[in-house]
């Protein structure tokens, strides 16, 4: 059965952006009876959901809730996830069937693949009568002399009564991200909140590389710090720096010259521990002591290079010679261990965009716009971003059915 209808020039609304946030809006707005058409410029439709989460799409997580999420704004997204949660994406996940798994902290993953997330929607949308366009670029968009849009596609112009910004954001160019959406705001007279990469891998100087380059892909769990926020999850280190889920969500609050900071213990009060370890086994070296809660290379790496070299003698200092302040010491540097990233492996690798369009002027609600009436924005071309663990598909899931209701 074809997925369209014949393409017709005038519908209720456009929704630019056939993504995760784009396709909920379509169909949410489509059983409303409302005529939708949807466009998106790249070969296929929905092609950040099919490469998320290793293909297996984190499509929610099951703590969701608003202090998951970055904006300047952090009201902004109460609203829309009180409204659509976790557990009405849950259900409509169920509804067709797709096996599913919590992998870990509540994040739900599909057992298969992430495709068929894509499918599921596509599916609603073909029930609610959307129109989907794959291959559409959009050139311009103006308001019509009378009411609503006209917009100039590579398909020729369509008249709508509303259009909605689903772009998204600009991590994964490859996969079709834009700045379009950006642009659009900034035409209509929208601020933007600086955008900048997010749950992306750190990249670290030439020297640090000399140290602990040779760890590449050794992993271990961690607390991770940086401007007041904390995780606790695994670090990878990567043959250009360090990444692994920890690394991803501290990223989200790192700025270029920060440090940040590494407890390699978690969970221990690292002071007294190495206290009973200097009286229970008051020979054995630093870096054996270590390797109790991290694998042999990782201990001996961390002794040997870096911060711990002198302090514990390359790891070979018995644990019963260290003096009172010493010990301290070691246990201080254990417990925040500096990291200082060179940068960010950029867009190229982030998961999201940190910033976006202003949430100051658009509702909560309906997401229309407070300046330009039919004008809605959805989704990660907003300034709201979730922390790792499928927060980043429940916001589009939320915000993209919150504004089907009012297209
Ligand atoms: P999304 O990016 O989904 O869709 C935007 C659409 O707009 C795209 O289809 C694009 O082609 C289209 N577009 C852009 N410019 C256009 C233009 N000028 N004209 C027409 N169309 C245009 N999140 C999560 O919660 N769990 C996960 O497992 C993962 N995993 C993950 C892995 C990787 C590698 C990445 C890059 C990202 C994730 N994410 C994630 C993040 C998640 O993919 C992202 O937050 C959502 O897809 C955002 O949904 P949107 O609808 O806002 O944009």
């Amino acid at each position: 059965m074809p997925l369209t209808r014949a393409l017709q020039s005038d519908y209720d609304s456009i929704i630019i952006g056939a993504g995760a946030s784009g396709l909920m809006c379509a169909l949410t707005a489509g059983y409303r009876g409302r005529n939708v058409l949807v466009l998106d410029h790249a070969n296929k439709i929905g092609k950040k959901i099919i490469i998320s989460g290793g293909g297996r799409c984190n499509f929610t997580n099951l703590y969701t809730e608003p202090a998951n999420y970055l904006s300047n704004n952090s009201h902004f997204c109460k609203s829309a996830l009180a409204r659509y949660t976790q557990w009405d994406f849950q259900a409509l996940v169920d509804k067709y069937q797709v096996a599913w798994h919590e992998k870990t902290l509540g994040q739900l993953f599909c057992d298969n693949r992430s495709q068929e997330i894509v499918d599921l929607l596509v599916s609603e949308c073909r029930d609610a009568g959307v129109t989907i366009r794959a291959k559409a670029s959009v050139e311009s968009i103006k308001p019509s002399e009378s009411s609503g849009y006209t917009l100039a596609t590579n398909m020729g112009e369509f008249s709508c009564q509303s259009v909605v910004v689903a772009t998204g954001g600009l991590s994964f160019p490859t996969m079709g991200a834009t700045g379009f959406g950006y642009q659009v705001a900034e035409q209509f007279g929208h601020e933007l909140i600086e955008q900048k990469p997010a749950l992306v891998p750190f990249t670290m100087s030439q020297v640090w590389l000399k140290q602990f380059a040779e760890l590449s892909g050794v992993s271990s769990e961690v607390i991770a710090s940086c401007n007041g926020q904390s995780f606790r999850e695994n670090i990878l280190f990567t043959h250009r720096g360090v990444s692994g889920p920890v690394i991803l969500q501290v990223s989200s609050y790192w700025n270029q010259g920060d440090t940040v900071s590494i407890n390699w213990i978690p969970g221990t009060d690292i002071h007294v521990w190495l206290q009973s370890c200097a009286e229970q086994r008051p020979k054995a070296q630093t870096a054996t002591i270590l390797s109790e809660h991290m694998t042999k290379r990782l201990s001996h790496a961390l002794c040997e290079q870096g911060q711990l070299r002198l302090l514990t003698d390359k790891g070979q200092k018995p644990i019963a010679q260290y003096t009172p302040v010493q010990l301290e010491e070691l246990a201080n540097a254990l417990e925040n261990w500096a990291l200082k990233p060179s940068g960010t492996e950029g867009y190229k690798k982030a998961e999201v965009t940190l910033g976006g369009v202003d949430t100051a002027t658009v509702s909560s609600k309906t997401f229309e716009s407070r300046l330009q009436p039919g004008l809605f924005f959805i989704g990660e071309v907003l300034d709201v971003t979730g922390h790792l663990g499928g927060f980043n598909f429940q916001w589009a899931w939320a915000s993209g059915h919150c504004a089907g209701q009012y297209i």
